[in-house]
């Protein structure tokens, strides 16, 4: 991997982790880039480090254009460790002249790394510097998706460069977002969104209306993770102004879990009660989907209907998985229905249904409860089940 210009003397000099599976319960089966920006000017600028372990890679990348040693300021974006892990070895060797960050950052950055002795700089939305031939203008995008969040602006490239904001979980060689497969691209920042950004739709909202009254105008986007959106930049804003709103497609999930293929009877039927209704559907069972795939696939669905198997009078260990990340996730304006099977008590059901009120998923039906195996007509209740709910889509 090699540092690359992607604007006139501002270069790419991050790192790709082709290895990590996983953040913080987000799965990257595809890994991750920690993308770092250095502009090379009057005054040398570093935007964002990368994580730790990966120093020697940014190193490699940052001599490919200049010396380390010549950085003159570096401006901390986003404090998550993914971008700052490095920080303390990189000031260590640039000992630059400002640390410049949000005043929220700065309150991090102490709480993280106890440095009472870098030269901070606090910038808010407005304020602008120069590094002597283009200026760099900040906006604080606080809680997108961090306090300290915020996105730096360089006017004469038309350059934004947007923190995890635009991102993608995606190791890739190339750089660019006209270089990749654009379906699998849409899908990589959907699941970005959907696993990180989403709630706090109502402030991606706000913050796109307010980039569309200062006017910014850019050509290029450049994340701290996966591609930068160098051709048409616009369509990334257009599909967070979509996923912002979660306006749901004709679509439903049914996420389902299950002991001895009870379960997974019952949501075959309830999938294709749904299909009849003419609903897109996907059906994830948890033993082979992860939970990230489910918040992806649910981003654009209106129906949600979950099927648990009763085990020791709880729902099975992977649902509860998946409905506690969900309700962190907060998703909106959905609608949903529980099914599952039982030897005795049978409460999955009942706390399925409970779960999806507590995140005010409308719950349109009781639900579906079958002692052990289902018959045929249990297996028409599910159908009609399914039924129900997409003629509610
Ligand atoms: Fe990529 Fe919120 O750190």
């Amino acid at each position: 991997m090699q540092s690359i210009e992607i604007k006139n003397n501002i270069f790419w000099v991050g790192a790709v982790d082709w290895d990590v599976r996983d953040f913080h319960g987000y799965s990257t089966p595809d890994g991750s880039t920690y993308n770092a920006f250095l502009l090379k000017d009057e005054k040398t600028v570093l935007f964002d480090t990368v994580k730790k372990g990966f120093k020697e890679d940014h190193l490699k990348h940052l001599s490919q254009v200049i010396d380390p040693e010549q950085i003159d300021y570096i401006v901390v974006n986003h404090v998550e460790m993914d971008h700052t892990g490095c920080l303390p070895e990189i000031m260590e060797i640039a000992r630059p002249e400002k640390l410049i960050c949000s005043s929220q950052g700065k309150k991090a950055l102490l709480a993280h790394f106890h440095r009472e002795d870098w030269p901070y700089e606090v910038v808010k939305t407005g304020d602008e510097i120069s590094t002597g031939t283009k200026t760099i203008k900040f906006i604080e995008t606080r809680m997108l998706h961090w306090p300290d969040s915020m996105f730096s602006y360089i006017p004469e490239e038309k350059l934004l460069i947007s923190q995890d904001a635009f991102g993608q979980h995606w190791a890739t060689g190339e750089r660019f977002n006209d270089q990749v497969n654009a379906s699998e691209l849409r899908y990589q920042a959907a699941k970005y969104y959907a696993n990180i950004l989403l709630p706090y739709s109502s402030m991606v909202e706000r913050l796109l209306s307010e980039i569309q009254a200062m006017g910014l105008e850019f050509d290029m986007i450049a994340p701290d993770h996966g591609l930068i959106w160098r051709s048409n930049a616009e369509q990334v804003v257009d599909w967070y102004s979509e996923w912002c709103k979660q306006t749901p497609c004709k679509k439903a999930l049914v996420v389902f879990d299950s002991m001895w293929r009870s379960t997974e009877m019952m949501a075959k039927s309830v999938a294709d009660g749904l299909m009849a209704e003419g609903v897109s559907v996907r059906v994830l069972n948890l033993d082979v989907s992860h939970r990230a795939d489910v918040m992806t696939e649910l981003l654009d669905a209106k129906a949600v209907l979950l099927g648990s198997s009763t085990l020791n009078n709880g729902m099975l260990p992977r649902m509860a998985d998946v409905l506690a990340y969900m309700k962190g996730l907060r998703p909106q304006g959905k609608i949903g229905a529980a099914f599952g099977s039982y030897g005795w008590g049978g409460e999955a059901v009942r706390l399925l249904n409970s779960a999806m009120e507590e995140m005010k998923i409308e719950v349109v039906d009781p639900g579906v409860r079958v002692n052990y195996v289902p018959t045929d007509e249990d297996l028409k209740l599910c159908v009609d089940l399914g039924s129900k709910v997409g003629k509610l889509i």
